[in-house]
């Protein structure tokens, strides 16, 4: 694990097992310290607040991080946001200690072993049936929502304890996911939040796009639900599309501006002295700033 290194992985300094009394073994592990701690908190604390811009942005990184795990051969089986540390707005992957490595050539052996979090384990995972590096996809899709929504999508469901969590889970995916942002009267009675939460769940608006993407994530069937390689290549695809809204606007702005100062010359020959050069620049990062407020289908459409 420790020759893991991606901007998107925490790195691993050094790991040391120690012997304890009852010869039991405990590994301590020297990491790169990350100065925000996990991604759950930051929901927690910015809950609401943040955009689903910023939001999808922070999923391509762990995406692009799990692409490095992938071709390294981890399959890490415990995917959720108190896994995932931040360092200066960077996501980390984090917690290794569910994690797998492939036997080198060779396929991942079958998983049957119940093992990371329950909200974030696919229905196989819960049933200790067999499951592929797949059960990654499922947990990456019940962050998504989690961070968009503030919660697990099974927790805001009337009637859920620890034992029936299977049934819970494939009672809502089968039926359709809930968003909380579409529940109507007659399915609020589905729902056992806290009174003082749920208004404010439902007051985010995720984008249809968004929506579909935790769609292709949590199918409850690992066979139809989508692989690691398909995800990358939509991944690609969000970013490009985020990267073409971003230049459009600067190319826009720059051509915008610089009419403008042609305009204000009376059509002499443009002169572009520093301190127009710096409030051309100063304007794009100010449009910048409002395109990280604004509503992802806006940009993309
Ligand atoms: N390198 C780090 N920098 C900052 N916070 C960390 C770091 N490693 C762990 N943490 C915090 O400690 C929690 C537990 O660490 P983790 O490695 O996930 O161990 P475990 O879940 O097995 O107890 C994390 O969810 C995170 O809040
Ligand atoms: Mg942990």
């Amino acid at each position: 694990m420790s020759k893991l290194s991606h901007v998107n992985i925490v790195k691993i300094f050094d790991a040391k097992e120690i012997a304890g009394s009852n010869n039991d073994v405990s590994i301590y592990m020297v990491t790169e310290y990350c100065n925000q701690g996990d991604l759950e908190q930051l929901i927690f604390k910015k809950r609401g607040s943040l955009s689903e811009h910023e939001i999808l942005n922070y999923f391509l990184q762990i995406v692009e991080g799990y692409q490095y795990l992938h071709q390294n051969g981890v399959m890490h089986r415990d995917l959720k946001p108190q896994n995932l540390l931040l360092h200066d707005g960077v996501i980390k992957i984090a917690d290794f200690g569910m994690s797998k490595i492939k036997p080198e050539g060779l396929a991942y052996e079958e998983n049957t072993r119940k093992v990371g979090t329950p909200f974030y384990n696919s229905l196989q995972v819960l049933r200790s049936e067999g499951y592929t590096n797949k059960c990654d996809v499922w947990a990456l899709g019940v962050t998504l929502y989690f961070m968009l929504y503030g919660e697990v999508p099974w927790k805001i469901m009337a009637g859920l304890t620890k034992f029936n969590l299977d049934k819970i889970v494939e009672q809502v995916v089968s039926e359709g996911l809930l968003f909380p942002d579409e529940i109507d009267s007659n399915k609020r009675a589905l729902f056992d939040l806290n009174p003082k939460v749920l208004p404010l769940l439902q007051q985010t608006r995720v984008s249809q796009e968004t929506k579909n993407l935790l769609k292709m994530l949590l199918v409850l069937d690992e066979e139809a639900r989508i692989d690691w390689e398909e995800l990358f290549q939509i991944c690609d695809s969000i970013k490009n599309k985020i990267d073409v809204g971003i230049n459009t606007i600067n190319e826009n702005t720059n051509k915008r501006y610089l009419k403008r100062i042609h305009q204000s010359q009376n059509s002499q020959q443009i002169d572009l002295d520093d301190s127009k050069v710096n409030f051309i620049q100063k304007e794009q990062q100010n449009i910048l700033e409002v395109i990280k407020e604004l509503d992802i289908q806006q940009i993309i459409s």
